[in-house]
């Protein structure tokens, strides 16, 4: 990974370009061609660059033509910052009308000028060449100019990275993905890839997709047995009375003590009998349909000979790498088959997930704390332009809010403290649609309370009732509440579910049997426990939750490059 302290390279590179004669077109590393971030997003917005020759490349954002078509002006742009590249083409160098409209592909060679007074841009590329040009029927182009709505985008997730707001989320997205693994890295955790096929349900919800190839094989079985079908008793009863003429032809021969060529040749020819036999045999065992055993779907005949799933979390398997190397996360995607229809749920989401050792709740929370203020500030300090935009674009307040997140200590409340917070505002008016009482799992309308209304910031709840957490959460001494946490944001509620682990091998077996799990597919954790166990917490944060607190878009299922919902899964 790069030294995040060190200037982006295309920057570096741009800023040699200032030595080199400007006869030259100049060309980045590992491309023909410079990004229009190095050029525009200089602290003096390029304009230090004028007179050099660069060679660019980019999608028309806007174009027109102008001075009755002796010019196209190209708003350009290639995803490497949210501005453009003004590029000015005049008719001789090619098919203006070709260039102008949205979508078009082009790349060209050129010269930077500073652009006339009064001019929005500090610097401009004056067109010598125009290299390439991947046209645009705009008749045809899913993406008009006009402002589209993100709904509408949906169904275009192949296209809508072309957009300015899904390019920045993208920025965005990718920036909080370097700035996770820079803060883990430089607190000392190791990243450990847990299995995206799993056999053990983490949070034992029974929220896991299956993963088979029981219907498949099935499938291919019955259209083989149409074009080949299985053979009948009588195919198989003309074999069995083969098999049986060739035994009696090996006997009648060893009986008249034949030569022993001639005996091999009968027993060769009995021995191919036989095989056929068998197969057919085999064959006509064959049945359509998935297998059975004793009424049930036989899984030993399935891939993996047992019942598989996609991961719901990699926290398990994460513990077995934290209970030997201390500190660890686990980065990577997880999934729900849960029939949630909010704009705060996917079937498909990515998951950051530490695991340490040696540490308790209150070190969870205070990791927890941290890693969400760092993401913050990252993103003020590495990304301001993209979060410019979403404040211009979709939430006023969006920089303020991480400007407070990253420095402002997060409130910490028990479970029974916020109870009381909520039936105090009940009490004085507010409603809610879910009950407020000891013993519930607090609903999203709880959490936003909390943290929106009453506490204006980040709040952590922990401590909650055992019945409502998973299996894994350390018992507290009152027998009634869990060591577990989780931190509620404005905008999302819960961002951050985790606790402390039940490091007790006793008291965790009691709590499985409880729960009504079963034992056996646990008992490799219970291993854990058996054998060297350790005081040891961790937590899951939602990274699509995290990119919607940050830009304060609605909808989950815009901040996720390939969106996965109940009824939907393009591409
Ligand atoms: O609270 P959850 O279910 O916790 C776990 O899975 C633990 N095993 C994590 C751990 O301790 N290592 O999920 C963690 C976070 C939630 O707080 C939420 O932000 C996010 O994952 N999340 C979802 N995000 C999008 N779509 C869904 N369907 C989500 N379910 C949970
Ligand atoms: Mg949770």
């Amino acid at each position: 990974m790069a030294d995040p302290s060190a200037p982006p390279t295309d920057q570096l590179a741009v800023t040699t370009l200032n030595d080199v004669s400007s006869s030259h077109v100049l060309k980045a590393e590992f491309s023909d061609r410079f990004t229009i971030r190095s050029i525009i997003s200089r602290p003096d917005g390029g304009s230090v660059l004028a007179s050099q020759k660069v060679r660019v490349g980019g999608w028309v954002k806007t174009g027109r033509k102008a001075d009755k078509d002796a010019f196209a002006f190209l708003e350009l742009n290639d995803g490497s910052c949210p501005g453009n590249l003004q590029v000015i083409v005049e008719a001789s160098l090619g098919d203006l009308g070709q260039l102008v409209p949205t979508g078009t592909c082009i790349v060209v060679d050129g010269e930077l000028k500073l652009p006339p007074p009064g001019a929005k841009q500090k610097v401009e590329l004056r067109a010598e060449k125009v290299l390439h040009v991947g046209p645009v029927d705009p008749a045809k182009y899913p993406l008009p100019k006009m402002r589209l709505t993100l709904e509408f985008l949906r169904d275009y997730v192949h296209l809508r990275p072309r957009t300015n707001t899904i390019s920045a989320i993208a920025r965005i997205r990718n920036a909080l993905a370097y700035a996770t693994h820079t803060f883990f890295q430089k607190h000392g955790f190791l990243y450990v890839h847990t299995p995206i096929i799993t056999t053990s349900d983490c949070e034992g919800a029974g929220e896991m997709f299956q993963v088979t190839t029981l219907f498949s094989e099935a499938e291919k079985l019955e259209k083989e047995l149409l074009e080949n079908p299985p053979p009948s008793e009588a195919d198989i009863e003309a074999a069995r009375a083969f098999v049986k003429e060739k035994g009696d032809v090996v006997s009648q021969l060893k009986s008249s003590k034949a030569s022993k060529q001639e005996i091999s040749a009968s027993v060769d020819e009995l021995k191919k009998a036989k095989e056929s036999l068998s197969k057919l045999e085999e064959r006509s065992k064959l049945r359509p349909g998935i297998p059975q055993k004793d009424g049930k779907t036989d899984y030993t005949r399935d891939f993996f000979a047992r019942q598989a799933f996609l991961t719901v979390s990699g926290q398990l398997q994460v513990e077995s790498f934290a209970c030997s190397l201390s500190s660890v996360y686990t980065f990577g995607p997880t999934f729900r088959a849960e029939h949630s229809h909010t704009t705060r749920h996917l079937a498909e989401f990515w998951m950051v997930e530490p695991e340490f050792a040696f540490a308790d709740l209150e070190d969870n929370m205070n990791c927890a704390e941290a890693y969400v203020k760092f993401m913050c500030q990252w993103l003020l300090d590495n990304c301001i332009d993209d979060m410019e935009f979403m404040a211009d674009k979709f939430d006023k307040g969006c920089i303020d809010r991480l400007k407070m997140v990253a420095s402002t200590p997060f409130v910490r409340l028990s479970y029974t403290e916020a109870v009381e917070i909520l039936e105090e505002a009940v009490k004085n008016g507010k409603k809610f649609d879910n009950e407020v009482k000891w013993g519930i799992d607090l609903a999203s309308e709880h959490e936003r309370y909390l943290t929106e209304v009453k506490v204006q910031k980040p709040v952590i709840v922990y401590n909650y009732p055992k019945e409502i957490k998973a299996f894994y959460m350390r018992l507290n001494d009152d027998s009634k509440t869990v060591a577990a946490m989780d931190v509620l944001v404005p905008k999302v509620g819960e961002l951050v579910g985790g606790s402390q682990r039940e490091e007790r091998y006793d008291v965790i077996q009691r709590r499985i049997k409880e729960m009504g799990l079963p034992l056996e597919p646990y008992e490799w954790y219970l291993d854990l426990r058996r054998y060297g166990t350790v005081k040891h917490s961790g937590f899951g944060l939602g990274f699509e939750r995290m990119i919607l607190f940050a830009t304060g878009l609605d909808n989950i299922r815009d901040v996720i490059p390939f969106p996965r919902y109940p009824g939907r899964a393009d591409l």
